[in-house]
């Protein structure tokens, strides 16, 4: 039996790889953490159903009663709670790693789609997640993120109906994103996380820059035992964190009563940032359109010279890395508080329709500066087409992650920033 499990676990590896494949560094175990943090949340999830009642009237009461009368119910709730949160920034940790190691080219570009895929359906999963505890602070984002989604062109209005199972979030959305969550979502990711294993063994493992030492060595123990030790101290951290943090839980939704600030999930707390500066036909659908294709696009790119495995290219694509996700934070930082006082596009263009106002205009705005530094790397430091690629990839995640942390941590009563109240 003891045998069969372990043979059971190495049908994820080949008998033998290559020794320096297995350096920590290479991946950080990040593919496989996610990977763990998925099982956990798998097994919790299923203990959480037993205790859970999927409706408007019930959900909240649920879930207080699990927290107070069930033996470790709290406990079972944070873990599944703190498991979710990191997965979304495990999994966003394991793209930046596969793309600045130039790992998505040639026979791995398949997983970089299916892996954009597994990151959708992690935030999917996580969103429909966040609903059902159904108190101030899910109802609300929930109202918010679908809110968003009506700002798509032509189809939003019916795709949010169609999420929400009417035109506003009420007892269909919970029973809704309760059956995606429970059903879909993690039959969905099972499916596409087998693909992804799959497509890894079948483009030779993690990828090495040309010329490495080809010494092979033995999976077992020599992989196993790291996995088992990365494994343990997740466990451990993960269980630690979830005796000490309880996940947070407010008092009921009351759908006539919205918090002060409303926030979507900080995770999209970026786009509802960006919605504040431009329109949404801009901030909630060409802008994210656009990024979308372009990573989808990147590995299909043509490139004079691809180096498998080598880290940020070279020193200088290292460089421009710096260079551009410094100047990212500086520059989208300075916008939105620009935006926010001295530009005021809104106000100030008050006649002119807010397409062309806060769409266009800001949006050029924002955008012009950003163009104007890829061409200065370009003809100023010679930058190559994947040091630009990679320069552009860092400005927009950097820019991202500073419409995030501002919008989180920053914003107060009336989403003002809380320096200038
Ligand atoms: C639940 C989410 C995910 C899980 C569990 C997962 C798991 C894994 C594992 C175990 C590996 C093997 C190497 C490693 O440990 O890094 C891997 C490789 C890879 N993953 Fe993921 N992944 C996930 C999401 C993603 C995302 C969001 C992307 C990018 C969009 C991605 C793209 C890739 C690529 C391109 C490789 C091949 C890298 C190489 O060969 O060096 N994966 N993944």
């Amino acid at each position: 039996m003891k045998h069969s499990i372990a043979r059971f676990f190495l049908h994820f590896h080949p008998k033998k790889v290559r020794a320096e494949a297995i350096r920590f560094d290479r991946t950080f175990g990040l593919g496989g953490i996610a990977a763990l943090l998925f099982v956990v949340l798998f097994i919790t999830g299923m203990m959480l159903r037993f205790a859970y009642i999927p409706s408007a009237g019930e959900a909240h009461d649920s879930i207080v009663n699990l927290q107070q009368e069930v033996l470790f119910g709290s406990l079972l709730r944070n873990l599944h709670y703190w498991s979710a949160m990191s997965l979304v920034v495990v999994a966003f940790l394991h793209l930046v790693r596969v793309f600045y190691s130039q790992s998505i080219f040639e026979e791995r570009r398949k997983n970089w789609i299916y892996g954009l895929v597994l990151l959708f359906l992690v935030l999917s999963a996580n969103f429909t997640g966040y609903l059902l505890p159904w108190d101030q602070l899910s109802y609300w984002a929930v109202t918010i993120m679908t809110n968003m989604l009506t700002y798509i062109p032509f189809v939003g209005n019916g795709l949010a109906d169609i999420i929400r199972g009417g035109d506003v979030v009420n007892e269909n959305t919970l029973l809704r994103f309760y059956h995606f969550h429970t059903g879909l979502m993690p039959f969905l990711m099972i499916f596409f996380l087998s693909v992804h294993f799959w497509l890894v063994r079948k483009s030779g493992g993690v990828a090495l820059p040309a010329g490495t030492d080809k010494k092979m060595t033995d999976v077992n123990p020599h992989l196993v035992y790291k996995e088992i030790i990365v494994a343990l101290i997740l466990l451990l951290a993960i269980f630690l964190f979830s005796v000490f943090v309880d996940a947070p839980l407010l008092e009921k939704a009351k759908p006539l009563v919205s918090p002060n600030p409303s926030r979507a999930p900080w995770y999209f707390m970026g786009f509802q940032e960006l919605l504040m500066h431009i329109h949404p036909t801009f901030g909630a659908f060409i802008i994210p359109l656009l990024v979308l294709i372009f990573f989808i696009s990147i590995p299909f790119l043509k490139f004079t010279e691809i180096k498998k495995g080598v880290w940020f290219y070279s020193s200088k694509g290292k460089q421009l890395t710096i260079l551009s996700a410094v100047s990212s934070v500086i520059y989208t930082f300075a916008f939105v508080v620009l935006s926010d006082t001295v530009l005021d596009l809104s106000n100030r263009l008050s006649g002119w329709p807010s397409i062309i106002s806060t769409g266009l205009l800001s949006s050029l705005i924002y955008f012009i500066p950003v163009a104007l530094f890829i061409l200065y790397l370009k003809r100023n430091k010679q930058a190559c087409r994947m040091e630009i690629i990679i320069a552009i990839v860092t400005f927009i995640l950097a820019a991202y992650i500073t419409m995030m942390l501002t919008g989180s941590l920053l914003r107060g009563e009336g989403m003002q920033l809380i320096f200038l109240i």
